[in-house]
Order: C-alpha cells, then sequence, then structure tokens
C-alpha cells in the first residue's frame, strides 16, 4: 500500500475481494498525474490503448473495444433488493441471496494474472455534504484512469473517509482471468455480463463488461440507480438530468434541469451557445453537468443541484464545433476516446465531426475506411471521456458544494411526431405525470433495436433502482414538501414534417426557447392554455437572426392532433397498468383532465392555434 489507510471497513472489504478474485497484485490508487500517466502507458504497452498525435491532441488516447462491448446491457442489469415488487416491473430483479451465490462463483479467481486496483473516489466535491464515496475494485486499468477523469478519484477521498467513513462498495471485474504465460488480449471481457445493484446493502457488482456506462460504477450504477435509493429514503432526487444557467445581459442567473434519454442531445444542451442576436445582447448558458443531477431541498424553499460527476462520457457522433464547439474544446486534450476513428496522422475522427469526409481513416474495428465503404468509421456510441474543468461554457459554481438553486425542470424525448415543441405544465403533479409518460425512440446507448418508441419514465427507465411507481409517488412528495419547486416543462426537438423532414432546427436555436422557459420560470414570459398546458404563441418566442421558421411550421410544431393524442393516452395505459397497485392515484385524475381538455368541442377545438397572435382563431 502507498498510502496510509484508516479506515477499517475499507480495509476488511479489500481483503475479502483479494480472497475471493485471487489477482497477481493489488493497487490502491492515488489518484496523482504520475499514476495516470503510468497507467496509460501501461494500457499502450498491453494493446489497449493508442497514443494519439501529441499535436493533435495532447495526452489523449484512443481505445477500441471488443466488438460485443459497446453499450449498457440493460437486460443484463439487475435490482436485486430483498423483495421483488420493490424492484418494480421495468427492473431485472432476482433474489440476492441467489445472485450472490452466482456472482461469488464467477468472481472466485476472476482477476487470476490481473492486478487488482482500489479506486477510491467521490461523487460530487470532496467534502461536501451532498457527495457520496464510493469506492471501486476493477481488474481494468482503463477503468482506473476514466474513473480519475469522471470523478475526484485517489488518496485524498481515503483521508476524507477517516477510520469509520462510509461508503459504497463497487467491485468490478472485466470477467477475464489470465492463466501463467496466457497473452492478454487488448479489450478484455465476458460473453456472460452481470450488472448488479443490491439497493439495501448499497453496494454494486458488475461483471464481464470494461464499456463505461457497465464499468465505471460511479456513473449509472451509484450515482443513479443506487442513489436513487438513498434519494427516496432520506428526501432528495438523483435524475438523470443536465445543469445549466441562462444568464441574462442583467445578469439575473436561473438554472434548469433537463433530463432526456441516453444520446438525446443532454451534452449538446448542457454546452448550448446562443445564437448571435443573443450572445450579442449579452445572454449566457453556463454548463454544471450533462448527465447527472443531485437534487436536494435548499434552507430557503427551493431545490439545489450539484453535479455529481467531474468529467463527461461524452456521445462522439454527431459533435462537431458547428453542433457542440464547448465539447469540441472539452476533449481537445487530456482526453480519453472509445470506439471513434484513427486519422492517418494519428488524431480522432467521427461521423457528423466534419462536413468533409476524411479520404482514408482506420475504423473503430481497425480495419481501412474509406469513404462510400458502407461502414460507419466510428461506432455510433463511440464515446470522449474529458475534464468537464476543460469546458469554455462550464458554469463558476459547477463545484459549489450547496448547489445551484433549480427554478425549472425540462423533460424531452426523441419523438418524430405527437409532442409539441414546447409546453408549461398546469402544476407540479401535472408535469410530474408528463414526465412519468414520457416517451422516446431508443437510440445506440443500451443494445437493442434503434428506433421504436418506448416509454422512459423521467429518462430514468433504465436507472431507477427501485419500483418505477414509488419513484413517481416520491416525486409528488418532493412537491408537497417544497415551498418553492421548480416549474415544468416538456419539450421535443425532434418532431418531423410528413416528409421526415425535422421541423425544427435544433441546437443553438434551442435558446430561443430555453429563454421563454426562464421567463416562464421567472414570472414572466406570455402563452395560451392548450389542452396539454401552457404554450407560447409565435410572438412569445424572440425570432431575431432566425428566418426560417415560419407561423405555418410553428404551428406545425406545435399542434395537438386530437386522435393522435387519444392513441399515446392509451398508450401511457400501457405503462400504468404494470404497476397499477402502486400507481399515484393523482395520476388518474390528471389523465381525465387532459381527455376533457382533448374533448372539447370540435369548434373549440378549431380555434386553438398558438401561431395566431391570440393565440385562438376569431
Ligand atoms: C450515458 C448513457 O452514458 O445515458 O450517459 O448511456
Ligand atoms: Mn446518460
Amino acid at each position: 500500500m502507498n498510502y496510509e489507510v484508516k479506515n477499517k471497513q475499507l480495509l476488511a472489504w479489500v481483503k475479502e475481494v483479494a480472497e475471493m478474485c485471487q489477482p497477481d497484485q493489488i493497487h490502491w490508487c492515488d489518484g496523482s498525474e504520475q499514476e495516470y500517466d503510468s497507467l496509460c502507458e501501461l494500457l499502450v504497452k498491453g494493446g489497449t490503448f493508442q497514443k494519439l498525435n501529441p499535436e493533435k491532441r495532447p495526452n489523449s488516447y484512443l481505445a477500441w473495444s471488443d466488438p460485443g462491448d459497446v453499450a449498457r446491457v440493460e437486460d443484463r442489469t439487475f435490482i436485486c433488493s430483498i423483495a421483488k415488487q420493490d424492484a418494480g416491473p421495468t427492473n431485472n430483479w432476482v433474489h440476492p441471496k441467489e445472485m450472490k451465490k452466482t456472482l461469488t462463483g464467477l468472481f472466485t479467481g476472476c482477476m487470476k494474472g490481473r492486478t487488482m486496483y482500489v479506486i477510491p473516489f467521490s461523487m460530487g466535491p470532496l467534502g461536501s455534504n451532498i457527495a457520496k464515496i464510493g469506492v471501486e475494485i476493477s481488474d481494468s486499468p482503463y477503468v482506473a484512469v476514466n474513473m480519475k477523469i469522471m470523478t475526484r478519484m485517489g488518496k485524498k477521498v481515503v483521508d476524507i473517509l477517516g477510520e469509520n467513513g462510509e461508503f459504497v462498495p463497487c467491485l468490478h471485474s472485466v470477467g477475464a482471468p489470465l492463466a501463467p504465460g496466457q497473452k492478454d488480449v487488448s479489450w478484455p471481457c465476458n460473453k456472460e455480463k452481470y450488472i448488479v445493484h443490491f439497493p439495501e446493502e448499497r453496494s454494486i457488482w458488475s461483471f464481464g463488461s470494461g464499456y463505461g456506462g457497465n464499468a465505471l460504477l460511479g456513473k449509472k450504477c451509484l450515482a443513479l440507480r443506487i442513489a436513487s435509493k438513498i434519494a427516496k429514503d432520506e428526501g432528495w432526487l438523483a435524475e438523470h438530468m443536465l445543469i445549466l444557467g441562462i444568464e441574462t445581459p442583467e445578469g439575473e442567473k436561473t438554472y434548469l434541469g433537463a433530463a432526456f434519454p441516453s444520446a438525446c442531445g443532454k451534452t449538446n444542451l448542457s454546452m448550448l451557445v446562443p445564437p448571435d442576436h443573443f450572445a450579442k445582447s449579452g445572454y449566457k448558458i453556463s454548463t454544471v453537468g450533462d448527465d447527472i443531477a443531485w437534487i436536494k431541498p435548499g434552507p430557503d424553499g427551493q431545490l439545489y443541484a450539484i453535479n455529481p460527476e467531474a468529467g463527461f462520457f461524452g456521445v462522439a457522433p454527431g459533435t462537431s464545433f458547428k453542433s457542440n464547439p464547448n465539447a469540441m474544446h472539452s476533449c481537445a486534450k487530456n482526453t480519453i476516446f472509445t470506439n471513434v476513428a484513427l486519422t492517418p496522422d494519428g488524431d480522432v475522427w467521427w461521423e457528423g465531426m466534419t462536413d468533409e469526409l476524411p479520404a482514408k481513416l482506420t475504423d473503430w474495428q481497425g480495419n481501412e475506411w474509406t469513404p462510400g465503404c458502407g461502414r460507419n468509421a466510428a461506432h455510433p456510441n463511440s464515446r470522449f471521456t474529458s475534464p468537464a474543468s476543460q469546458c469554455p461554457s462550464i458554469d463558476p459554481a459547477w463545484e459549489d458544494p450547496k448547489g445551484v438553486p433549480m427554478k425549472a425542470f425540462v423533460f424531452g424525448g426523441r419523438r418524430n411526431n405527437v409532442i409539441p415543441l414546447v409546453y408549461q405544465s398546469f402544476n407540479w403533479s401535472y408535469g410530474v405525470y408528463l414526465a412519468a409518460t414520457m416517451g422516446s425512440e431508443t437510440t445506440a446507448a443500451a443494445v437493442g433495436a434503434i428506433g421504436n418508441v418506448r416509454r422512459d419514465p423521467f429518462a430514468m427507465l433504465p436507472f431507477t433502482g427501485y419500483h418505477v411507481a414509488d419513484y413517481f409517488n416520491h416525486w409528488l412528495q418532493v412537491g408537497r414538501t417544497t415551498p418553492n419547486p421548480p416549474r415544468i416543462f416538456s419539450v421535443n426537438w425532434f418532431r418531423k414534417d410528413a416528409n421526415g423532414k425535422f421541423l425544427w432546427p435544433g441546437f443553438g436555436e434551442n435558446m430561443r426557447i430555453l429563454k421563454w422557459i426562464a421567463d416562464r420560470a421567472n414570472g414572466r414570459g406570455a402563452s395560451v392554455e392548450s389542452p396539454l398546458g401552457w404554450m407560447p404563441r409565435y410572438e412569445d418566442i424572440d425570432w431575431t437572426g432566425l428566418n426560417n421558421v415560419s407561423r405555418d411550421q410553428y404551428q406545425e410544431l406545435m399542434s395537438i392532433d386530437r386522435d393522435v393524442w387519444k392513441e399515446e393516452i392509451l398508450s401511457h395505459e400501457e405503462l400504468f397498468v404494470k404497476m397499477y397497485d402502486r400507481l399515484p392515484k393523482e395520476f388518474l385524475h390528471i389523465r381525465e383532465m387532459i381527455l376533457s381538455g382533448l374533448w372539447r368541442s370540435p369548434e373549440h377545438w378549431e380555434q386553438y392555434n398558438p401561431a395566431s397572435a391570440e393565440g385562438f382563431n376569431d
């Protein structure tokens, strides 16, 4: 051990795990730069990393994974609560005793021939009363170096733990022991995968995968699945949300949290660059976090949020100097890339990075790639791991231990029809209903078919560590006990016209919608009442500098098709019947309210028109 560890529980756990996993060596990570460099060097020697051209990407590396280990494996992810009904209908469940037996079998001897890394980390600023400490034991040096970027990691965390401090034990193995003399592969993993959470014990066991969401256990496993359960027990929220700040020319700062399913643009929205007209008049967007928010009641009756992470694990494809310059600057150096393509001069490339395609590349599987070869150069779920501190738009308060005050929550899926561009819920309970019934087309961030609509309540479907109806009730309870809760909004950037063309330009232009949201959250901003909620009229949005959204197009973006919405509501029921015994009673009334709005007389219905100046036709 290269530093003193006083925590008896930690020492005992490390000993117990070492006896089970039988590694060749144990390395306690100190979190230093020297350690990072030497682990990266080790990864280069072992063939997992290629060092990128330091002139193009200083201090950066590229890893290509096993082709079968590229995304989160939701069907292999388990919530092993003692009672099956506490995991609920949206989680896989096995009795903890049975699961421990299976896992103990798999973990016994699984680190033979490897080094076991002990990785102490803090989710949240060191020593903050909102932060939580975890310790990951892993046989993957790739995990250790990624955890150094994604969390506050190393000796300083052990110092904070002291003799008796509590931590969440997170055990990880790639599940690929090495026999003496056996040559290692560049991306060891196992066909059999288990991502397992024990919510009552507050522990995590992950076997067989080296992919970020399955292996960097501070992120989805601790900061969402386990933290959501702790949050429920303690009266706070752990959410799949970005956090951003909007500053007006007068210096008024409004923070909001926005939940979108994986690979739906959270990173882009959190780093939005305002269009020229807004920037010149003094509007600014700042980034607190791009994926996870821990939100707690403050002494003044507002909710306060921290970003528990210290880095971005962003989706690379589609990221460019046009779509997200702040992300491009964030990953300009000190970055680990996974499953992107390699350029002949030792830099990286992915689909959407440049308008012009490179003449030649090596693709993410190590094969030669040329434009028109019919294959992706980068995997659709390829990632960059970059320090958040490198983001030019990072908010000055991003590490403030007390968090930032939240004024609005925004929920959005990827829906090519049905859902209007934006509306504000009538009240908190109604907002909880809209978030609970959110749907989205599936993306490459999880293994499985892409493009089907699935219900993804609060964008937390794969991340809620307990019964989803209890989670809805918890949200309702937070509203009841918070004197000044954030206002709740729905957005849909992805609506298409009849020819399949996006109706909304998105990216920086989303600023126009964020401005309306911030105005509403601060008690300003006009709107009309629609059957779904409050909606901005055409004149309530600042269109300066954007000429290609006509009133007609706006009407299409904001339209609510009565027949389509009847179908939509029926499909809410498909989710609800799975949890009828615990479903909040409010939901039934809210559904009735929406239906009664939709069933207003056709004349009344046709009069409603947010594109007209009055919001209604005469
Ligand atoms: C992520 C995800 O990696 O949601 O953030 O899959
Ligand atoms: Mn995510």
